[in-house]
């Protein structure tokens, strides 16, 4: 057995029957045609799945690096390969004078993971830069382009969530960056900057991001725990009679977004413990790992908020998190 404990971030004391590392692209054939029958779990960095139980089977770590680009005279595209971290990418970019990624600052994890749930923070999502990603697709081994607009981005959700989830190994992005920059400000506190540059907007996430956020390396997290649900209008007129303060974001005409943060935080679970599991004191959308924490006390409190959340306001929160079981993907 191989322990996963330090290939999470939420660090639970977990193993696994075996691990393999993909740093080629002949290793990933290779490791494809090798597992065809046999249970694997792809990893990046380990900064979105939790690991509640001993895996019965192969967790293979994404490792493939480099960096490419080429440029015309309206844009940068960059292609980049699925094992490279994200946050060095921006910071990479940002050294190069190629701007557009400085809102999505120290979002931890790989490349080859942002499109998965379509990384998105401070008003920008990836789904914006994507121009392709590529994948070996698991029925016939062969590497594949997808486009865009084949996709089917939304909001922490992607074609590779849903119809392709364990079906293709993500090895490289290729990204579309205008060289015509333009703030984007929209979010809360960014709004006080005035004529930002991208270094300004980078600065200012990293400042936010670490005062509200646990570093995970210092403290056991995967981030936002559940995704901001999405509510019709209906719904919140009738919510809004019962909690007139409830905070809200447009997002289309017949819906809105509510943060999850606000409505776990109105029901008291801000600091709570289940064990070593602990509800954030400064972000109740985030559950640490205090040291010790294990997969069941993850879920167990996991649980009661989504449970109180339902009852409290009849929303039902997913979780944004993978949690993956003795037999891999689990829901709550
Ligand atoms: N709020 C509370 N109590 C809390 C937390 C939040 O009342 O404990 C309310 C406040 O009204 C606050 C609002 O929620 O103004 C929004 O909070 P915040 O700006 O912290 O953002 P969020 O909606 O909780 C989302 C993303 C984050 C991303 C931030 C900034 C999701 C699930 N989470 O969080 O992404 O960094 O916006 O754009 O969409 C992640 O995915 O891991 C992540 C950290």
């Amino acid at each position: 057995m191989k322990s996963l404990q330090h290939l999470h971030t939420f660090g639970l004391r977990a193993s696994s029957n075996d691990l393999a590392c993909i740093q080629t692209l002949s290793d990933a054939h290779d490791f494809v045609e090798h597992h065809k029958y046999a249970p694997f779990y792809l990893l990046g960095q380990g900064s979105n799945t939790a690991f509640i139980e001993d895996y019965e089977g192969t967790v293979v770590e994404m490792a493939l690096k480099g960096i490419t680009v080429s440029e015309d005279d309206g844009h940068y595209t960059l292609n980049v390969a699925a094992g490279e971290n994200w946050h060095q990418l921006v910071i990479w970019c940002l050294q190069h004078n190629i701007r557009g990624f400085e809102n999505l600052a120290l979002i931890p994890g790989t490349v080859g993971a942002a499109p998965i749930q379509n990384i998105g923070a401070y008003g920008v999502e990836i789904e914006r830069f994507i121009q392709s990603v590529q994948y070996i697709d698991y029925a016939n081994n062969q590497l594949c382009h997808i486009a865009n607009k084949d996709c089917a981005f939304g909001y922490r959700d992607s074609v590779f969530k849903n119809k392709l989830w364990q079906k293709v190994m993500i090895v490289g992005v290729t990204f579309s960056l205008a060289k015509s920059w333009q703030p984007v400000v929209t979010y809360g506190e960014l709004a006080a900057l005035s004529a930002p540059s991208a270094q300004d907007i980078f600065n200012k996430v990293v400042e936010v991001r670490q005062a509200k956020l646990p570093d995970p390396k210092r403290l056991g997290n995967a981030g936002s725990f559940f995704k901001n649900p999405i509510i019709s209008r209906t719904a919140l007129g009738l919510l809004q009679q019962r909690f007139p303060h409830m905070p809200y974001y447009e997002t289309n005409i017949h819906e809105v977004k509510i943060p999850a943060g606000w409505l776990i935080e109105q029901l008291g679970f801000k600091g709570q413990q289940e064990g070593d599991i602990r509800c954030h004191p400064e972000q109740a959308l985030v559950l640490t790992n205090l040291g010790q924490g294990t997969g069941t006390q993850l879920v167990t409190l996991a649980r009661k908020i989504k449970q109180a959340v339902e009852r409290q306001f009849n929303i039902v929160l997913e979780h944004e998190v993978q949690l993956i079981g003795a037999k891999g993907t689990v829901l709550l």
